[in-house]
């Protein structure tokens, strides 16, 4: 009993600053987003109740002056759009109207982080990463959608439509570049169901793997043991933080990397950041890295991984190929 105590008063603190917010006049409330919470994703959904009589419309606002307004159907009080964000700080607005004008406002700050926006990489202290999936959560979803897992499991779906998730996550999936379990709506391939829904109330009902490096290699073993077997790795990688670069759903870069690849290594590598990079290698000064046609990849401008294996090489410093002397040679024939 005391050490649940215990629990209880250090969760309190952090969960207190979440939660739904609502409007105490007219009863709108927002299920989610809920207040200074973080999205790694490019959309959110919002999810308004209503229960005053009052409200005849509804106007669902975010940045980049999105809106959209939504009529109350009669019998209907929850209302659901996903909307999408821009890096850093988001305000999320629903507004109540009826026939006498404004009839209750509601709002949520939330922050979208960025790894290749050193602005945005960092989300200030006041904000905390929030599960949608709990028992309070699903509850209210329930009369209208399916929440459960699909029996079908490890199989792609014919019509990704028929996955139960499809209806609130298409987004996740829908950019130039689809990793394939994604597309295919294997998600507990990596979001495995936690089933404590009934006992715990706090955490997601889906894992949602920070170090995520364990649950990519079961898949891409072969890729693992080729990077083993090399002299130098690459310290992210070898700490198995894959989506430090990788987007795990789908993204507009090809690997479905979280930025383009230049922008992507910078983030960290910020004294790269001139476009230049001193070379001691056979007397070259300052090479450029970026701005100028890759001769061994036409269609491609120079960048890191044009010289860098971004993963593993028997080079040091991760040059690419098998030899020192052969990475210049690639594009400056004699
Ligand atoms: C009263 C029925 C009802 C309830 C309750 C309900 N929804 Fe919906 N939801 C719908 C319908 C119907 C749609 C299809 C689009 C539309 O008509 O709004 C939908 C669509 C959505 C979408 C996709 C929106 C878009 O822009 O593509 C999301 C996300 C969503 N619901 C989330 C939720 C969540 C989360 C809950 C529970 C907190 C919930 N809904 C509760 C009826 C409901
Ligand atoms: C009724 C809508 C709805 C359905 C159905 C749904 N989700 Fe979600 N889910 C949400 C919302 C809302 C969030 C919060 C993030 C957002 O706004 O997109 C979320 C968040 C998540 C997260 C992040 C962790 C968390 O709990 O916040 C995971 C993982 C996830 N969903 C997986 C799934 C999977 C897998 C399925 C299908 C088995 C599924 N969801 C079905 C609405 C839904
Ligand atoms: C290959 C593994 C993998 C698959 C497959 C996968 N996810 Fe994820 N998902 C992750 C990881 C890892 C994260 C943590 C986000 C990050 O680090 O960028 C995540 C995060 C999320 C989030 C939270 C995003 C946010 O804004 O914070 C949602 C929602 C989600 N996944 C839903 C889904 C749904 C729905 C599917 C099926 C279409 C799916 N995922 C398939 C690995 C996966
Ligand atoms: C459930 C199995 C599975 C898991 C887990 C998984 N992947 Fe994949 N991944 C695949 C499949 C299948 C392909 C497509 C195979 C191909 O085209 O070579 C793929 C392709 C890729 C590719 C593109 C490879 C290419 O040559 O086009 C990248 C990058 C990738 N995955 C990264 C990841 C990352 C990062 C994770 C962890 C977040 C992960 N994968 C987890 C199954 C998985
Ligand atoms: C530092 C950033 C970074 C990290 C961390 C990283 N990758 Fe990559 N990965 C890349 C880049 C960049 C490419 C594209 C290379 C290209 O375009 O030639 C790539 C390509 C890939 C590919 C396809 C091509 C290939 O080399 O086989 C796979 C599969 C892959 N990554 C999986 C992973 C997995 C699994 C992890 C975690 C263990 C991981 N990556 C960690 C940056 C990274
Ligand atoms: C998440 C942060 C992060 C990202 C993104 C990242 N790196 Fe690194 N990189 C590191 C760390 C940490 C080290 C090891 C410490 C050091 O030497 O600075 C490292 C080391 C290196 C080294 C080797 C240094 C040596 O002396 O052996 C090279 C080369 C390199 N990175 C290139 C790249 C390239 C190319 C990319 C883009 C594909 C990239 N990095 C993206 C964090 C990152
Ligand atoms: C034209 C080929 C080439 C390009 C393009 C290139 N590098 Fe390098 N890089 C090298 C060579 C060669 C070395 C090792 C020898 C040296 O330091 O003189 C090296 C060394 C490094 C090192 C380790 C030593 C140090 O300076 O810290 C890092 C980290 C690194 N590069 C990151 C990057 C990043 C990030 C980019 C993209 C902005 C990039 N490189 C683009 C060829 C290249
Ligand atoms: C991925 C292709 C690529 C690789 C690998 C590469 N370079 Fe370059 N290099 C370029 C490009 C592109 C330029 C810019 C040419 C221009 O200004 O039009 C350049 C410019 C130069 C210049 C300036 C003089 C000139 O030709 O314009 C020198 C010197 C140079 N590189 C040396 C090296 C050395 C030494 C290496 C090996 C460490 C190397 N390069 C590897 C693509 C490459």
């Amino acid at each position: 009993m005391k050490r649940l105590f215990i629990l209880a008063g250090l969760l309190f603190p952090l969960y207190a600053l979440f939660g739904a917010v609502k409007d105490e006049r007219t009863g709108m409330e927002l299920i989610s987003p809920p207040n200074y919470s973080i999205y790694h994703e490019e959309t959110l959904s919002v999810v308004v109740t209503l229960s005053s009589p009052h409200v005849d419309k509804i106007m669902i606002s975010a940045e980049s002056n999105q809106s959209s307004e939504i009529f109350r159907q009669k019998g209907r009080d929850t209302y659901c759009k996903t909307m999408r964000l821009i890096p850093g700080e988001n305000t999320i607005t629903v507004k109540g109207i009826g026939k006498d004008g404004s009839a209750g406002i509601l709002s949520a700050i939330i922050y979208h982080d960025s790894v290749s926006e050193k602005m945005y990489k960092y989300p200030p202290e006041k904000y905390g990463k929030s599960s949608f999936h709990i028992l309070a959560n699903e509850k209210k979803c329930i009369p209208c959608h399916k929440m459960g897992v699909n029996g079908q499991q490890g199989i792609a779906f014919e019509n990704p439509s028929d996955s139960n998730c499809f209806v609130c996550h298409e987004k996740l999936t829908t950019r130039g570049q689809g990793h394939a379990p994604a597309i295919n709506w294997l998600c507990t391939a990596c979001h495995q169901t936690q089933n404590k829904l009934e006992s715990d109330s706090q955490g997601s009902k889906f894992i949602l793997p920070g170090h995520i490096g364990k649950v990519c290699l079961t898949c891409h073993q072969k890729e693992k043991e080729t990077w083993e077997e090399k002299r130098f790795h690459h310290m992210p990688v070898d700490a198995q933080q894959c989506t430090r670069c990788h987007n795990p759903h789908s993204s507009e870069n090809r690997y479905y990397l979280k930025a383009k690849a230049w922008e992507l290594c910078t983030s960290c590598h910020i004294d790269k950041r001139d476009g230049n990079h001193f070379i001691n290698t056979f007397g070259s000064r300052n090479h450029p890295t970026r701005g100028k046609p890759d001769p061994s990849r036409p269609g491609h401008e120079i960048e890191c991984i044009s010289c860098h294996n971004p993963h593993a090489s028997n080079i040091r410093s991760l040059i690419e190929g098998e030899s020192p002397m052969g990475i210049c040679v690639k594009c400056h024939k004699k």
